[in-house]
């Protein structure tokens, strides 16, 4: 693959930094400890790493709440630390992908702290401000997605600003022509570090509505998706004003303009909206937008093979010349095992899983732990860190659950995270699958996703081929890749009981059993597969 298009097809391992590797015993992971764990990152074949955000921040909502673009966060280490760091990975063939929070700063970030003082400073339309009803009310009816009311009263001003998440997250204004280069600018600082690329955060949430329109009520019965449910009352709108704003695809098109300018760089836009495959499309479409954009569709409860086949046939019919990242866990839901595994961690299911996304078209993001099995951390509510948790609990329990710390070590003092207390607890069926319990194995989950990832480098119709699903029983997840003239077969069995695949109209060129899932077989015109079984084969 050539350097420039490293990213069609790659694999990116996603790191939440807090919860890799504690170098200095204050039960916070941080940049040595990422340093530290590069060896153990490259061992598993992937081709990247994304890296949640380390900067300067009060950590209201765990970086996603920026004070200082260009500084780190003292928790996190130094600059010094950065540089080391990427020197580290390109050494290793590892690209580096940071987070840009864009849509939003803290409100401890200095330009806000100018902004909020007086309706006439520098900075003073950066930010999202108006004016109360006559009432004294809030401008509009635009809800936040971590609880209450998406508006602010602040007394210096006598206006209200704009906050889509917490209060402590003031909306950046995009309509603002200084505060869009501003925030270029900062991009810029990165890409002449040396960084490979962006995840852009929330950029769905860039721009609002000038005329702050009343967004209308969404009602019962599809308020589910997009991560949200009843529980949360942000679920009870259409977010057109607030959200997928039509000028968001120029301001796009201003940070492309920048990026091309170091080639090899590439961002990948996280996506939600009211119809987050279309957007997923229209962000990636051309060479003049996003390289790819991921969306929600696969981190919700969902799991039949009707879904995804569902989910994929509908953006594929989309996306023309646009590309898709896909990830089925995050720092942001429930770990995929216990979201779609019933909670159980099943060493089948988790190699399934893993495989089945390595399979799709497009590219993957694949969260730090996915490769161990780990499950979703039970979490008291006394233990919670996240404020979107405290805000919902009971119905909703927010992130915490997926964002423990990773088991190094089985025996070690705190699974070899850190030699004190972590930030949140590791449970013991984690330390049970830390990676040393499962290095030495060659069935475990780590193994066949590091083996998985090895044989899909020789597949290039995996990495980068057309895909086009079949026919086939409920449960099982068939589709074929094609790449110049080359078909693959590819078969999941979803489902915790054996079932088949007609083998006819199918002619085989070769049977493909080196990837490290439990294979299925073919015997006679009939493929079985076993409960969580794959089968691939290069057909004619
Ligand atoms: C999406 C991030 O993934 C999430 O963790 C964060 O809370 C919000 N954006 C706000 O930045």
């Amino acid at each position: 693959m050539g350097q420039v298009t490293w990213w069609r097809g790659g694999i990116i391992y996603q790191v939440y930094p807090r919860s890799l590797m504690d170098s200095n015993d204050d039960g916070v992971g941080d940049l040595q400890g990422i340093i530290a764990k590069l060896d153990y990152i490259s061992s598993l074949n992937v081709d990247a790493i994304w890296i949640s955000p380390f900067f300067k921040s009060p950590m209201k909502d765990f970086g996603y709440d920026i004070s200082d673009y260009r500084d780190i966060d003292p928790m996190f280490g130094t600059m010094a630390d950065f540089d080391e760091l990427i020197t580290k990975a390109h050494s290793l063939n590892i690209k580096i992908i940071i987070d840009q929070v864009l849509s939003h700063t803290s409100d401890q970030h200095a330009w806000f702290q100018e902004s909020r003082q007086n309706r006439t400073n520098s900075k003073a339309d950066w930010y999202v401000w108006a004016d109360p009803k006559d009432d004294g009310s809030a401008p509009n009816n635009w809800l936040a997605i971590f609880g209450g009311c998406a508006w602010e009263w602040e007394p210096r001003r006598q206006q209200y600003y704009l906050h889509n998440f917490l209060k402590s997250q003031p909306d950046l204004n995009f309509h603002c022509d200084d505060l869009r280069q501003a925030v270029l600018d900062n991009v810029e600082f990165w890409l002449k570090k040396g960084v490979d690329g962006f995840r852009l955060d929330a950029i769905t949430f860039c721009y609002h509505d000038e005329l702050l329109r009343d967004n209308p009520a969404k009602p019962k019965g599809q308020r589910q998706g997009r991560g949200f449910s009843e529980d949360n009352p942000y679920a009870y709108q259409y977010h057109y004003y607030n959200n997928t704003r039509p000028q968001t695809v120029g301001f796009i098109e201003e940070l492309r303009a920048l990026i091309n300018r170091y080639p090899g760089a590439v961002t990948l836009g996280e996506v939600s909206s009211e119809d987050s495959l279309a957007t997923m499309a229209e962000y990636t479409q051309g060479d003049d937008r996003l390289h790819m954009a991921y969306s929600f569709e696969l981190l919700t409860d969902d799991f039949s093979a009707a879904y995804i086949r569902q989910t994929v046939e509908e953006l594929e019919a989309s996306i023309g010349n646009g590309w898709p990242c896909w990830a089925i866990g995050n720092h942001d839901v429930q770990r995929v095992v216990t979201r779609w595994g019933k909670g159980e961690s099943n060493p089948d299911l988790v190699k399934m899983l893993n495989g089945m996304l390595f399979s799709l078209r497009g590219s993957v993001c694949s969260y730090q732990g996915e490769e161990l099995g780990l499950t979703e951390a039970p979490i008291e509510f006394e233990q919670l860190q996240d404020p979107f948790g405290i805000a919902f609990w009971p119905m909703f329990k927010g992130r915490d659950g997926c964002r423990t710390p990773m088991p190094w070590s089985k025996d070690a003092i705190q699974a070899g995270f850190s030699n004190v207390a972590p930030w949140l607890p590791i449970p013991s069926a984690h330390a049970e699958n830390a990676v040393d319990a499962q290095e030495h194995n060659a069935q475990s989950t780590l193994n066949s996703y590091r083996r998985f990832l090895a044989w899909r480098k020789q597949q290039p119709v995996l990495v980068s081929g057309d895909i086009r699903f079949v026919e086939a029983n409920v449960s099982i997840l068939a589709f074929e890749r094609e790449l110049a003239g080359n078909k693959m077969l590819v078969l999941f069995n979803l489902s915790e009981q054996s079932t088949s695949f007609d083998f006819d109209g199918y002619q085989l060129n070769a049977e493909l059993n080196e990837h490290g899932l439990l294979a299925g077989k073919l015997v006679g015109n009939t493929i079985e597969l076993p409960p969580f079984a794959s089968y691939f084969a290069n057909i004619k």
